[in-house]
């Protein structure tokens, strides 16, 4: 069984065929889905995904590009649709300082102000960060962020930063990049750390593992993620996915 604990089923790339991808992936060793938001739209688009299929679960969150929203009022409406009983965690949530260099004090204030939130609320973080590991590190270090477990989305960052990010509390995600010849800095960090910390994750529809690199990612293609990152721990695909999928069912205190 595998769990893709990030990906965006509601964005426009899947208007086409949504259903029948869906179905597809019902008949598939695919068993649970985050379907995880970036603004307040996509944060009750997750939400109304996660409520018409059992596949799906949903996380609420204002990533870095559209850190505006992370006022007085988008706080409290985070705070409401965080009520719905699908809703796992508060996400995607970070710094972003490889689109966004202009504006590094409001991204770390809805950063902050996001942290806090899920805090109060008791649920785990989907950290999203480029370019911005220590500025990163340090809010989660200096907040406690990792008190209810989390995981640094599509991780990026050297193998010491993996594991200081363990050490808060926070799991790995691993998705189709691991597959590219050029990742040499994150297959090293899957070597490094325990496979007990890694969560395997789509961010479909990018990020495509070979070979289908550069084409429209899903769930689907996670069966090449496990296989690399097999390789990688020197064990068998059986063994990754049910381990991640116990890793992930924990850090999203699902049972
Ligand atoms: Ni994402």
């Amino acid at each position: 069984m595998i769990f893709d604990t990030h990906a965006h089923y509601d964005d426009d790339a899947f208007d086409e065929d949504r259903e029948e991808l869906i179905k597809a992936i019902l008949e598939s060793d695919i068993k649970r889905i985050v379907n995880v938001g970036a603004n307040l739209k996509t944060s009750q688009n997750s939400i109304d995904l996660a409520n018409k299929y059992d596949l799906f679960y949903a996380a609420v969150g204002v990533h870095p590009d559209d850190c505006d929203e992370v006022d007085d009022a988008g706080i409290e409406k985070l705070r409401e649709m965080s009520r719905e009983k699908r809703v796992v965690a508060i996400g995607e949530i970070g710094l972003d300082y490889y689109w966004h260099k202009d504006n590094p004090d409001i991204q770390k204030n809805a950063f902050k102000r996001q942290i806090e939130l899920a805090k109060e609320l008791s649920l785990p973080i989907i950290v999203h960060s480029r370019e911005a590991a220590r500025d990163t590190m340090d809010i989660l270090t200096e907040t406690n962020a990792g008190v209810n477990s989390g995981v640094v989305h599509c991780f990026s960052y050297s193998p010491e930063i993996a594991l200081e990010a363990i050490k808060l509390g926070f799991y790995v995600g691993v998705g189709g990049v691991v597959t590219f010849k050029n990742a040499k800095k994150l297959k090293e960090t899957v070597e490094r750390i325990p496979l007990e910390k890694i969560v395997l994750e789509t961010d479909c529809p990018y990020l495509a593992p070979v070979p289908f690199r550069a084409k429209r990612n899903s769930s689907l293609y996670l069966e090449y993620v496990v296989e690399e990152i097999a390789m990688l721990k020197q064990t068998d695909p059986e063994t990754v996915k049910e381990i991640t999928y116990k890793n992930a069912l924990d850090m999203y205190k699902l049972s």
